[in-house]
């Protein structure tokens, strides 16, 4: 029988990780779901046919709703008439435009498939703009970019000191700093003097307001030394606000890669900025195959037209308030020690230092049981509606833990 048993075994047995993608582990069989075979709206379904209120949300490309029919319609039309050519196809230069009026500071646009793929192109423009090698980088970047030692391998998840894989003398043009720390900033400016190529940064959710300080800090920060500013808005674009953190807080990067959430789950980063550092473009090549096929390129369409028409981003703050304010509450009132940090669209929990060490394992292996799917927290989606999270938070507050 192919339930989830025997998809954990088939995964397990052949694909490192057990999924290309490391989140994806499955770390609670048989909890947790081995395999996750449909989605509809904010729901799932597994192998065994155990339906899940998700907020996992593909880890965070879904931001409509799984088979968001509008968006589903823009692809089906398109897969009727082609996926990719060996030509431009008008969606590209329509799509571009789109990004050139919805994202301050995108003068100039391009597409790739990675968020990480594309923020390896900002560095390698940025490397040409400015002659220069060394790179900073805040949080995690995808990871072709985990490259400094100590930085982070994965989301969360800090690299040894040598990082394996990487040799010493690549990691040692990679520099990781830590979010809002500006004295380790200012070290650096001195240590790497003239040598600066780029700072790039994506959100700390967990302390994410020290952004309206600290975004223009780096603003500053980049001027001086003559670096590009990159801005990681993998995640909070089009979650945040539709211009993520260079609308919410007010300050426009040189070069900005955004990929989760801009084609509610087609494979599509956009890495885009200013006229005068994507022009570097003509000698420093970032090319693919797969840039601008036209499946993505039109679900990112449908979805722009969703944004811009509809109150998603409102909703995603509204829902998150409801389903991380009430996840808090249920911690309180059930005295388990942890905290829902982060702002609403993109929450995580934490444990305290005082919680028990089998406690992570206990409240995931009974969340996923109770029907709700997280990942450290999580994601909301435009499906989410108020039945759905207060019925998620019913199942929790049922949850045996
Ligand atoms: C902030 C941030 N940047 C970059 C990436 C990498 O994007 P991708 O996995 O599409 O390469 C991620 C993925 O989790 C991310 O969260």
């Amino acid at each position: 029988m192919k339930n989830n048993a025997y998809y954990h075994d088939m995964l397990t047995s052949r694909i490192p990780w057990g999924s290309s993608t490391c989140s994806k582990r499955v770390t609670w069989p048989p909890e947790e779901p081995a395999v996750i075979v449909r989605g509809r709206g904010c729901r799932v379904w597994d192998a065994d046919g155990r339906e899940y209120i998700d907020f996992r949300n593909g880890l965070g490309p879904i931001s409509l709703g799984y088979c968001y029919p509008e968006v589903d319609e823009a692809i089906r039309e398109q897969l009727s008439r082609g996926i990719i050519f060996g030509y431009p196809h008008p969606l590209e230069a329509e799509v571009a435009h789109l990004f050139s009026e919805i994202i301050p500071g995108a003068e100039r646009v391009r597409f790739l498939k990675t968020g990480g793929e594309a923020v390896a192109a900002c560095i390698k423009i940025a490397r040409q703009a400015t002659g220069r090698s060394h790179v900073i980088q805040i949080g995690y970047n995808g990871w072709l970019n985990a490259l400094a030692g100590r930085g982070l391998a994965l989301p969360g998840q800090a690299a040894a000191a040598q990082v394996p894989g990487v040799p010493p003398e690549l990691s040692a043009l990679h520099h990781a700093a830590g979010w809002n720390n500006r004295e380790q900033l200012e070290e650096l400016r001195v240590r790497l003097e003239g040598r600066i190529a780029a700072v790039v940064v994506a959100a700390d959710y967990d302390h994410f307001e020290d952004g309206a300080t600290f975004y223009p800090f780096l603003r500053q920060f980049a001027d001086q030394t003559g670096a590009a500013l990159v801005f990681d808005e993998i995640v909070t674009g089009f979650r945040i606000a539709i211009g993520g953190v260079q609308e919410y807080f007010g300050v426009t990067p040189d070069l900005a890669v955004f990929a989760k959430g801009v084609a509610n789950g087609m494979p599509l980063a956009v890495y885009c900025g200013k006229a005068a550092w994507m022009r570097h473009l003509e000698q420093a090549i970032v090319s693919s195959t797969y840039g601008g096929d036209a499946l993505s390129l039109a679900a990112a369409k449908a979805v722009i037209g969703i944004y811009r028409r509809e109150p998603v981003i409102k909703h995603l703050w509204q829902m998150g308030e409801r389903m991380w304010g009430g996840l808090e509450a249920i911690f309180a009132a059930r005295g388990i020690p942890a905290v829902v940090a982060g702002r609403r669209p993109v929450a995580f929990y934490h444990f305290l230092p005082t919680a028990a060490p089998g406690l992570p394992e206990r409240l995931g292996r009974a969340f996923c049981r109770a029907g709700v799917t997280l990942y450290r927290g999580g994601y909301v989606n435009y499906s989410h509606q108020k039945q759905d999270i207060d019925e998620a938070l019913e199942r929790i507050r049922q949850a045996d833990f």
